[in-house]
């Protein structure tokens, strides 16, 4: 099998320098090559794509120095250059003549041996190597990556008929571990998986919303969170792909479906979007807006309004079973509505999960390949079939024939079963012809979401659970909303280190929802300064310092493995795990300032110990901490991270892809098991009050040029009070007791001040800092 080591990339538009970005990421060197442009600079396309990867909202790379790992070039220039890449991707315009011209081109140039594959969202593999030889179609696939390539968890291989299997094996091997994408292997189908369903689904909601009179915002309010669905919804995401874009999608997958396909029912063109295509109503791209836009002057949210075509405020009022069912986690609360939002969920989802139903098992033969698609592809909560699972099968069907509406087949032998199913300690799904094969991922791939069907809790609450894994380790898992912490959780982790302590060889600390944790719940923080339980308010805080310490120092090895955000409080219990596996997307920091306090959770201690050491002097680290807790400063990747200090260089580590935090951790768990001894801190010699001094003198001077805030000083000069141990000489040993003290100390201050709850409540209220 050939090896991976070099690659190119050949397109440099929004998917080529996407694809080159994580190739970089995962440490390949990658040749990026583009038509040459017109002018002096022949390389101009391939520089523009370079600035558009260190886009600051979305940057393609996990950090600015892989950029060395990608040379761009143009294809009449640098062509021969391709002799020596293992794996060429074309990522150019969706035409097929060119793509054909262009594969002559690398042909006559590649190595024996070397892999190419296409990107194409539509075009089938048997018509793009048509007029290529044999030994070029048997080394060549389809790799049809999602939109942001370095985001995005789906990689759609598609298999041609002359295909080598090694070819495909190396691809997936590849793009699994390196590249950290969940694979889906697919037939040569239109569509493919992804786009076949998730399309489908966009084009229902569309078509629905518009029949039964939505507004863009109700029908979002529906075909978004409520039904695990991004909060993008249907209009939003027409918005945010572009309405031109999105409605050529759709057209392309009219013209390449088969006339009896479904789809053709929900693809035909609503008037209204033409006249705002025609208009230049493009969506978040153009100037004019889409269905959405801020208004110019108050950059209030506007939305379309149908009939006069001009722009009025974004109606805020959510239908009241849009709040269930969110409240509840469970999309089925949305079907028992016979109101006009519960027919419109129906028709979505009934329409939906039949069709999705209806590709097993000609499209694909695994219904885990369906739902990983529009779990990975659409990031979807659940997959269509774990939906039916949902509902009951037997409920489905029922309902669907009351309907008087065709069961498809595959339905129908799931009748008086379900989808998966637990049997003794594994998962199994169903097959076409009604038995069920186990679930098995790649070796070193588990998702705890999958794991955890086949284990019993030893403990839950309402905001985590605790279960055993073999070989005697424990796991943690949290899952209140978006995983903020709160006395439960906290309550639960504590529990779970004690009893883990005397039972087990090690604990994990990992979830798979789609962040670790945001942060403490800040709800609860109000509730307190609302009801001026200050008493209240240290005691949690008490709790909270002392389970992660004693996560930190219990007689076993604790690792935490996060994805997405693990932020303030969240961030603080990674802060106090023996060893962490992040993923390599994984965005990390102490953010509290942002809201008017400090980390209350050990965050500043943790931080202060790990400057200090690196730095060797505790002035100097003093001034580290002070300055990133102060600033919020977050990082985008533990490559970020390590800079920050929240990485530890040496013993954390970090994994490409998500599915292969767990059994990384657990790697680690054994690792650490055998003669672990717990780390100890020893007390620090404060820098004292000439520090503490010099750091508000500071915060007054960056004041004074207009950089902070008043309150940003204030919260600053507590920030500082902490690091240096504050009134006391300088030399004054404290401990880790005494630094928590000072925390707590700070954050009540803090939180009785008007200033902090104006900030709290601005955070809850819009999402977003107030800048008081
Ligand atoms: P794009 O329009 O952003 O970029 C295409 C690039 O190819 C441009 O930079 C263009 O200059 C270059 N190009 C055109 N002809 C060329 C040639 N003969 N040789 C070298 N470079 C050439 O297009 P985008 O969106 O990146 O799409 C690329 C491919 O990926 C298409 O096949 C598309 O269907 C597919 N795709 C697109 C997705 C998306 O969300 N945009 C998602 C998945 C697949």
């Amino acid at each position: 099998m050939v090896e991976i080591k070099k690659a190119a990339v050949i397109g440099a538009g929004t998917m080529g320098l996407g694809i080159a970005g994580q190739l970089a990421n995962a440490g390949v060197d990658v040749l990026l090559l583009d038509i040459p442009a017109d002018g002096e600079n022949r390389n101009a396309h391939g520089e523009r794509a370079i600035e558009r990867l260190l886009d600051e909202n979305q940057p393609g790379l996990t950090h600015a120095e892989n950029l060395a790992r990608i040379t761009i070039g143009n294809i009449e220039d640098d062509l021969d250059k391709l002799a020596d890449v293992d794996w060429i991707t074309e990522a150019i315009v969706e035409r097929l003549e060119l793509k054909k011209a262009l594969y002559k081109k690398i042909d006559a140039v590649r190595k024996s041996g070397s892999i190419v594959s296409s990107n194409t969202s539509t075009i089938p593999i048997s018509m793009l190597v048509a007029d290529m030889p044999v030994a070029f179609r048997a080394e060549f696939a389809i790799t049809h990556f999602f939109n942001p390539v370095r985001f995005m968890r789906l990689l759609e291989i598609v298999r041609g008929e002359d295909t080598k299997p090694e070819v495909i094996e190396c691809l997936e091997a590849f793009n699994e571990a390196r590249m950290g994408k969940g694979i889906v292997i697919c037939n040569d189908t239109p569509g493919f998986l992804g786009n076949r369903v998730g399309v489908f689904a966009i084009q229902t909601a569309l078509h629905a919303a518009f029949r039964l009179g939505l507004k863009p915002e109700e029908a979002d309010a529906i075909f978004g969170r409520p039904m695990g669905i991004p909060k993008t919804g249907v209009f939003g995401l027409y918005d945010l792909i572009g309405i031109d874009l999105m409605s050529d999608v759709a057209k392309s997958l009219v013209a390449i479906l088969p006339p009896n396909d479904p789809f053709h029912d929900v693809s035909a063109e609503i008037p209204l979007m033409k006249r705002m295509i025609d208009e230049g109503h493009l969506g978040n791209k153009g100037n004019l807006g889409g269905f959405y836009r801020s208004s110019d002057d108050s950059n209030d949210r506007q939305t379309l309004d149908f009939e006069s075509f001009a722009y009025r405020n974004f109606d805020e009022s959510k239908p009241e079973v849009a709040e269930a069912a969110e409240l509840a986690a469970d999309f089925t609360v949305l079907l028992e509505n016979d109101d006009v939002y519960g027919r419109y969920a129906w028709e979505i989802i009934s329409n939906t999960l039949c069709y999705a139903a209806s590709l097993v098992p000609e499209v694909n033969e695994s219904l885990v390949s369906v739902d990983d698609a529009m779990k990975l592809g659409y990031n979807w909560l659940q997959g269509p079939m774990e939906m039916i699972d949902a509902i009951g099968v037997d409920a489905f069907i029922a309902r669907l024939e009351s309907e008087g509406r065709d069961v498809p087949p595959f339905v129908r032998a799931a009748q008086g079963k379900s989808f998966y199913r637990v049997k003794g300690s594994s998962l199994q799904y169903l097959l076409a012809d009604g038995s069920y094969a186990a679930l098995e991922r790649a070796p070193g791939v588990t998702r705890f979401s999958e794991r955890r069907r086949t284990l019993q809790p030893l403990l839950q609450n309402a905001a985590a659970s605790y279960y055993e894994l073999p070989d005697q380790i424990g796991l943690v898992e949290f899952h209140s909303k978006a995983n903020t912490l709160d006395g439960e959780s906290m309550a639960l982790l504590s529990d779970a280190v004690e009893h883990a302590g005397g039972n087990f060889d090690g604990l994990i600390i990992h979830n798979d929802a789609a962040h670790f944790s945001c942060g403490v719940n800040l709800s609860g923080v109000l509730g307190f300064i609302q009801d001026a339980n200050w008493e209240g308010l240290d005691q949690f805080l008490s709790h909270f310092q002392a389970t992660v310490r004693a996560m930190h120092d219990a007689a076993i090895p604790v690792v935490a493995a996060p994805s997405g955000l693990s932020l303030g409080g969240g961030f603080e219990v990674v802060l106090h795990a023996d060893r962490v596996v992040f993923h390599a997307n994984s965005v990390t920091g102490l953010v509290e300032s942002l809201v008017g306090v400090v980390p209350g959770g050990g965050g500043v201690k943790e931080m202060l110990y790990r400057w200090s050491l690196r730095e060797g002097d505790v002035t100097k680290g003093a001034w580290q901490a002070f300055m990133n807790i102060g600033y919020g400063k977050t990082a985008r990747s533990p490559l970020e991270a390590e800079p920050l200090a929240m990485f530890r260089e040496g013993s954390d580590s970090y994994v490409m892809n998500r599915d292969r935090l767990l059994d990384t951790a657990i790697g680690a768990v054994k690792k650490l098991a055998d003669d672990y001894v717990p780390a100890r801190r020893i007390p620090l010699a404060m820098p004292g009050r000439d520090v503490w001094q010099e750091m508000i003198d500071w915060l007054k001077k960056v004041q004074t040029k207009g950089h902070l805030t008043p309150h940003d000083v204030t919260t600053g000069s507590q920030i500082a009070m902490i690091v240096t141990g504050g009134d006391v000489d300088a030399g004054t040993m404290m401990n880790e007791d005494d630094i928590c003290a000072l925390e707590r100390k700070a954050f009540l201050r803090l939180a009785k001040t008007p200033e902090t709850r104006a900030r709290i409540e601005h955070m809850l209220n819009h999402g977003s800092p107030l800048r008081n």
